[in-house]
């Protein structure tokens, strides 16, 4: 029997969370003979709800799961834990961009970046889904002076899982029948979803695909996917997003599929020209518990704009953080 792996989870009793961790317990993030333990993580206010959770998950009598930890504070959720997934932050309503929560999960982040680098295992491999997720992500590890910048990463899985869905059902083939799409940038309507290089069965889709179709109606729909499911559902994506989050982890610590590639945002080493000290979305693969991002795809005069414009937002959101943060590093810049 394996040791159980802790996983922290913040914002346990929201939405997302309330697919999230039933598919955690159930052994779909870490595999079916990987015993886990997790360590819930809320407001003092949502207390009582998450009481209500840690109830069906003990009703469910999962096999794997080996305990459930309920805390108020991140500094007793993330102790000891080789996983933290940040779900927790204020999310959107209708008429409002991603950005506009930047103030406001500044402090949330900074005191869990803090509370990470003093409690968690060493080499945790932390997640950041809570909007905005790739500033809120940079802001975690500069708050963590210990840890690496490149245990931070923010979700754009759940991008890429809307393109490889959004396209599989274009062009009539399952999504899991197509590989090498890739999401560069902010989780962000800025974002660039990328199927130049994709392959349905192992051959190119850009031939058979209508140019126009790609530009005014694929790219927009993957970057407004978000807004479009608020303004249909009054509320943001939950099953999907906890979709995306078991893709990212499971791929993170077991392995993504040999020849293909998936999307992480990541803090940037400087690849394709992206600048250092923001966490970017860029392809990347996945084997011994560590990602590197894929190098040398080529990067015609179109992508290179996009990737440019994605890249400027996320530079504009640190500036305007910037003063709440610590000194950078030279790891990280
Ligand atoms: P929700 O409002 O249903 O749940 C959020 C939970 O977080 C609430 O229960 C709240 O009490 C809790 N919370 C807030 N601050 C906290 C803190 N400091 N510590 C612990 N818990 C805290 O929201 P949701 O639908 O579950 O979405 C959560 C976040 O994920 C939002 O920011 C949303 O925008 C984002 N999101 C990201 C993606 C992505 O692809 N990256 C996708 C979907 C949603
Ligand atoms: C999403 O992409 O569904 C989430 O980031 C929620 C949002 O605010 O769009």
């Amino acid at each position: 029997m394996k040791r159980p792996f802790r996983i922290a989870v913040t914002g346990a009793a929201g939405s997302i969370s309330n697919s999230l961790l039933f598919r955690i317990a159930s052994g779909d993030m870490f595999g079916k003979d990987q015993p886990v333990i997790l360590q819930l993580i809320e407001r003092a206010e949502a207390m009582q709800a998450l009481r209500g959770v840690a109830m069906e998950l003990e009703d469910c009598a999962f096999p794997l799961l080996h305990g459930v930890r309920l805390h108020d504070n991140a500094e007793d959720g993330f102790r000891n834990v080789s996983h933290a997934l940040l779900v927790g932050a204020k999310p959107r309503g209708k008429g409002m961009e991603r950005k506009d929560l930047l103030a406001e999960n500044a402090e949330i982040f900074s005191r869990q970046g803090k509370a990470l680098n003093d409690f968690a295992n060493p080499d945790v491999k932390v997640l950041v889904v809570g909007n905005p997720a790739n500033t809120n992500a940079m802001i975690a590890s500069r708050n963590a002076p210990d840890l690496s910048p490149a245990q931070f990463t923010a979700m754009s899985r759940l991008d890429h899982n809307r393109a490889k869905g959004i396209l599989g059902n274009h062009i009539g083939v399952n999504a899991g029948d197509l590989t090498h799409v890739a999401v560069w940038g902010n989780h962000s309507p800025t974002q660039y979803p990328d199927v130049r290089n994709a392959k349905a069965f192992g051959e190119p889709v850009m031939p058979s695909l209508d140019q126009k179709w790609v530009e005014e109606t694929f790219i927009p729909r993957v970057q407004k996917r978000g807004g479009e499911i608020i303004e249909a559902r009054g509320l943001s994506s939950a099953a999907s997003a906890a979709q995306g989050a078991i893709d990212h982890m499971r791929d993170w610590e077991l392995g993504s599929r040999d020849g293909d590639f998936v999307s992480m945002c990541v803090f940037s080493d400087g690849s394709y020209g992206i600048a250092k000290g923001i966490v970017y979305s860029f392809p990347v693969r996945c084997r011994y518990g560590r990602y590197e991002i894929v190098q040398g795809l080529p990067i015609d005069d179109e992508a290179r704009k996009r990737m440019k414009a994605t890249e400027d937002e996320l530079l504009e959101e640190k500036a305007a953080i910037e003063h709440l943060l610590p000194k950078e590093t030279e790891a990280a810049s």
